[in-house]
């Protein structure tokens, strides 16, 4: 299974497109642990393979819930989005979450880019224009988005579903089907009119795209990405409108008076991101052309770049329907090869809630704990497959025991003795016995397994073979008791720390992905040159402008050799005080607000 993927497309080249977050609030960690941080192992993990990553995202700048936030607070949405932006981009630079573009829907590129694709879609026939019945406030004397609509759901009889969706039930909602629907602005009634539109023909799209699902065998797809683009193909596909009549949004590219007053929807033009992001950054560059590479590379003979798109479960549809459809409409574009999409994270069993403030916080927790703490830990319960929940008890039990306990003990073991006992030297092993070249085996099967997991983006099972394979270490040591060996045979102890040194340094390699700082300082304290920060920082550009990684983390279990000098040792991690679960716990309930 490594290396799973159907021979047609280039396995050197790699584009992992990251879903576009509303900038209307900070990132809580459902969004991080399903989304931000799991794209970031994948390109960490695939830079270090030395494969071509272009990473890219941007904060999503349209759409009600920009304009709702906006409303509420009395500012223009500008100034909302600017807070976000900002905010997100130092959680990123905390966390160590590298982008090689992490831009906005505002710039003047997304919007020529957006209209470009409207307007060749509408050239190639896959836009119309029809009307349609709108929500109408009589009050307000004004359209009103989807996403100002609420009423009871005709489908499970929720009473507050949405416009656009069914948070109870998951349908998208048809909102002149919700049972006495009103406004959100004022509680008051709404009517549907008639207004003009613009649809995207999904039905005119649908067989292109029932061929390009069905083209390949896509088992490595998770389940519930091909549930959700089943169940909607399976409903059958429809036009799409659009368009709607806002203000704040991207214009449309026509010059019709009567489509002066509307705005290209923002899911439109969200995904559009992904494209959009990839031409500003070429062009940052100097090198406009770059794009090509993850985008048009499946002609002249050429395979086609995999695309990877991270994303939370309620995003799965628009990347795995829409997304392709305005690609295939377009033409001439590499599709979706992965559409790893995260299910939800709750919070001490609960579920998570914005208004509620029933939620974990970046700006807040990045002040105060280790950022390979808080990616360990959010890897260890990443959301891959099923639901999962924070705990504050679970997290001071996973830094506490594995991640220090088993890890950073490990390494511990390792050099302290050698500093201790052997003058920070690396020593000259002896003849290796059964054990030591078992657990050399070892390190080599772990190191295949992660790779395979890695490639498949199975990031939690990854993680968890680094950690058994410290395990062993830990184990090998236990048996070994160089510490007492040495009294008789300082030989035999120094060939166990010989072989232990080994361990450390491919656990260094194999945490990268995941914990990049402490895989950086590991490396110092085994004595290798530090990793120049030109080519390992968030800026760092190559030639032929991708980032570079540290000269260390090249994934290839490279030996410390005999001889090699090293410092003097310091712990990886802070262990946390046992109290830290109950404070934090405390303060979450006493920030709680009950409804
Ligand atoms: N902003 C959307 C959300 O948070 C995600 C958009 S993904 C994109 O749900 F690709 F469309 F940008
Ligand atoms: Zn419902």
């Amino acid at each position: 299974m490594s290396d799973n993927f159907p021979a047609s497309y280039d396995p050197d080249t790699i584009l992992v497109s990251v879903a576009w977050p509303y900038a209307n609030g900070p990132f809580h960690a459902g969004h991080v642990s399903g989304v931000y941080l799991p794209a970031d192992t994948f390109a960490r993990f695939q830079r270090t393979r030395g494969r071509k990553v272009l990473m890219v995202s941007g904060s999503d700048c349209h759409g009600t819930p920009i304009t709702l936030r906006a409303e509420r607070e009395n500012r223009t949405p500008q100034e909302v989005v600017n807070e976000f932006h900002t905010s997100f981009l130092k959680t990123f630079n905390r966390l160590g979450i590298e982008f090689d573009l992490f831009t906005k829907t505002l710039t003047e590129n997304h919007y020529a880019v957006t209209q470009d694709m409207f307007l060749r879609l509408l050239e190639h026939g896959y836009i119309y224009r029809e009307k349609m019945i709108g929500a109408y406030s009589p009050s307000l004397s004004r359209f009103l988005p989807d996403r100002y609509v609420e009423g009871e759901c005709y489908n499970c009889h929720f009473g507050r579903a949405r416009g656009d969706q069914c948070d109870n039930c998951g349908i998208l909602v048809d909102p002149q089907k919700l049972i006495n629907p009103y406004s959100v602005v004022d509680r008051q009634t709404i009517e549907f009119r008639e207004t003009e539109h613009f649809f995207l023909d999904l039905a005119k799209l649908e067989p292109s795209l029932r061929d390009w699902i069905n083209s390949y065998d896509r088992d490595y797809w998770r389940n519930n990405t091909t549930q959700f683009t089943l169940n909607w193909l399976n409903q059958g596909l429809r036009g799409r409108a659009i368009t709607r009549d806002l203000e704040w949004g991207v214009p449309i590219p026509l010059d019709d008076p009567s489509f002066k007053d509307k705005r290209i929807y923002v899911w439109f033009d969200a995904v559009i991101g992904y494209f959009s992001a990839s031409k500003e950054w070429s062009q940052r560059q100097g090198k406009p052309e770059l794009w090509e590479n993850w985008w048009h590379s499946g002609k002249d003979g050429k395979l086609p770049a995999r695309q990877y798109y991270f994303l939370g479960k309620d995003n799965i549809p628009f990347h795995t329907i829409i997304w392709p459809a305005m690609l295939i409409g377009y033409g001439e574009l590499n599709l979706p090869f992965d559409v790893p999409a995260s299910e939800f994270m709750n919070l001490e069993g609960d579920q998570m809630s914005t208004s509620r403030n029933w939620a974990i916080w970046l700006p807040d927790i990045e002040e105060r704990y280790q950022p390979d703490a808080i990616r360990y830990y959010m890897t260890a319960i990443a959301p891959e497959t099923r639901d999962s929940s924070w705990s504050w008890k679970d997290f001071v039990a996973k830094i506490n025991n594995e991640l220090i306990g088993t890890y950073g003990n490990f390494i511990n073991r390792v050099l302290n003795p050698l500093q201790k006992n052997f003058g920070g030297i690396v020593p000259t092993p002896d003849e290796l016995d059964e054990s030591d070249r078992k657990l050399l085996t070892d390190a080599q099967e772990t190191f295949a397994r992660v790779t395979e997991l890695l490639e498949g983006v199975h990031l939690r099972d990854a993680l968890k073979e680094v950690m058994a394979l410290a395990s062993l270490g830990n184990g090998y040591l236990e048996e070994k008791s160089p510490w007492k060996v040495i009294k008789q045979d300082v030989q035999r102890a120094g060939t166990t720390y010989y072989v232990a040194a080994q361990i450390a340094n491919a656990l260094k390699v194999m945490s990268y992905p995941f914990l990049p700082f402490s895989a950086e300082k590991l490396h110092e304290l085994l004595g290798f040159e530090p990793g120049n920060p030109e080519v390992s920082s968030y800026s760092g550009v190559a030639e032929d402008g991708v980032i570079k990684i540290p000269a260390f983390a090249a994934w290839a279990l490279e030996p410390v050799p005999a001889g090699q000098v090293l410092p003097p040792p310091s712990a990886l991690f802070i262990k946390l005080e046992p109290t830290v679960a109950d404070e934090e716990l405390a303060l979450l309930n006493a920030n709680k607000i009950e409804k």
